[in-house]
């Protein structure tokens, strides 16, 4: 590919900028406070698409937030690419755990980019990350040098589930019809250790609900005599894992692909360092299911974790009260061939019985999907290999990630098209969390690589 490097050092400081305008706008999906900015940045995605020169730009209206459509088809013999991303982020909070505002972006040095790190919510995932997309096809299309037909699906609401997402595939076959599908929104072991993600993980997300007296009461005048919904809650959330940190719910490991060990000693020569691990996250040891390491606990193995709790007084100073309801959000993090709807169900039979008389229980399920796994022999997946080969000098370290992006699953079922996952993201880069940051480093490899992985792909299949 001609030039890529010098177009990306003439254009810095204009990728830079735009990407930092688009940061600006706070797309919280989850917060329906936040929808017209939402809405602002499906018109900023598919203004930029549009600068970058391609094709029926446009806005799919759906039920919940709009998906942006962009496409260049130059050949119809030609292979064509379908590139996903997401342009909603998560809300910031707690805000006060932030050096600087999360919507007003700035460039700071750390010790892993010590070339700067944009600060901002969303800056990797997945602003950052599909920008570099944008940018990838300005380069190829400006300089005449697109090889293959791209198409682009941008939506907003991934954080939340992608539930329009999941229609809009299946109702438009032909307008999605594709080779391979291309999502930049997961990380690369290290910035000198390249990695293409070959797993996501699956999800189901319930939140359960525990009523016990029908109004919060003086915990002296009742406590002891009554069942407490927080103790019952606290109880029964305890019991879902065993003391070697199984899950106790039946039929939950029924259909859990075990990896043989041949397999486990591959993953096992993926660059890790536990003792870095732990310094990163300021903890003497690490915890999870017995008979397994650090990488296998967070990535070939499903999970169960509450995410949040509540109930009760939670305000300033002390009050006695035992209160009427508990809750929780709990999240199972599922590998194949584990079917979401199955262990949701299986959750909820479980958990209600393992409740206590004099409490009432409530479990509704949220959202999920299932895992996935993409071969490495592929046609995707080589061409992705050679692409990180000219950028990195190095052959990327297939990997299976723990994180979820449940639409790819769906991808494959609908569309019948194998996902490829390079992400240029690293775990450090506090996706989710306060300063939540990505490397200039890695925006700008990024944008060298992808249209390598174009060329290859093209030459890969017309072979
Ligand atoms: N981009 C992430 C998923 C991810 C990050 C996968 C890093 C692998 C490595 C995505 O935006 C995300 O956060 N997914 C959610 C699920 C979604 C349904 C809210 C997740 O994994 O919690
Ligand atoms: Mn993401
Ligand atoms: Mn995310």
């Amino acid at each position: 590919m001609n030039n890529i490097t010098s177009y990306v050092s003439k254009n810095k400081e204009r990728f830079l900028s735009e990407l930092l305008e688009l940061l600006k706008i706070p797309s919280i999906s989850a917060d329906s406070a936040y929808k017209n900015d939402v809405l602002l940045t499906a018109e900023f995605v598919s203004e930029s698409l549009k600068k970058a020169g391609c094709d029926n730009v446009e806005i799919c209206k759906t039920e919940g937030y709009p998906i942006v459509y962009a496409d260049k088809i130059i050949d119809s013999n030609l292979p064509t690419v379908l590139v996903y991303g997401h342009y909603d982020v998560q809300p910031p909070d707690p805000l006060n755990l932030w050096n600087s505002p999360p919507f007003e972006p700035v460039i700071k040095n750390t010790d892993l980019h010590p070339e700067g790190a944009i600060f901002a919510r969303g800056a990797c995932d997945d602003k950052g990350q599909f920008y570099m997309h944008v940018k990838a096809i300005e380069f190829l299309i400006s300089t005449n040098q697109l090889p293959c037909n791209v198409k682009f699906m941008i939506e907003g609401e991934e954080e939340v589930g992608s539930t329009s997402l999941a229609g809009f595939v299946k109702n438009n076959h032909e307008k999605l019809a594709n080779d391979v599908i291309l999502i930049s929104d997961t990380g690369m072991i290290a910035k000198d250790v390249p990695s293409i993600t070959t797993g996501l993980r699956g999800l189901s997300y319930v939140e359960v609900e525990i009523t016990g007296p029908n109004r919060d009461l003086h915990s002296g005048l009742y406590g002891g005599a009554v069942a407490n919904p927080i103790n019952v809650l606290t109880k029964m959330i305890a019991s879902l894992h065993d003391e070697n940190n199984h899950i106790t719910i039946p039929g939950f490991y029924d259909k859990v692909e075990e990896l043989s060990l041949e397999e486990r000693a591959e993953m096992a020569k993926a660059p890790f360092s536990l003792e870095a691990y732990k310094k990163a996250l300021d903890i003497d040891v690490v915890y999870g299911e017995e008979g397994y390491t650090t990488n296998e606990r967070n990535s070939i193995r499903p999970t169960l974790d509450v995410n949040g709790i509540w109930g009760g007084y939670i305000g300033e100073g002390a009050k006695t009260v035992i209160a009427s309801k508990a809750y929780a959000k709990i999240s199972m993090r599922l590998v194949p061939d584990q079917d979401w709807l199955e262990i949701t169900n299986l959750f909820k039979t479980h958990f209600e019985s393992i409740a206590p008389k004099g409490v009432k229980v409530k479990v509704t399920p949220h959202h999920g999907g299932q895992a996935y796994v993409t071969p490495i022999n592929s046609i995707g997946y080589q061409a992705a290999s050679k692409a990180y080969e000219d950028t990195f000098g190095k052959t990327p370290i297939p990997q299976r990630s723990g994180g979820s992006i449940p639409i790819v699953a769906l991808f494959e079922k609908e569309l019948k098209s194998k996902t490829i996952l390079m992400g240029f993201g690293l775990d450090s880069d506090a996706i989710h969390s306060p300063n939540e940051h990505f490397g200039l480093f890695n925006y700008y490899k990024g944008i060298e690589t992808i249209p390598l992985f174009y060329k290859y792909f093209t030459e890969l299949k017309m072979k």
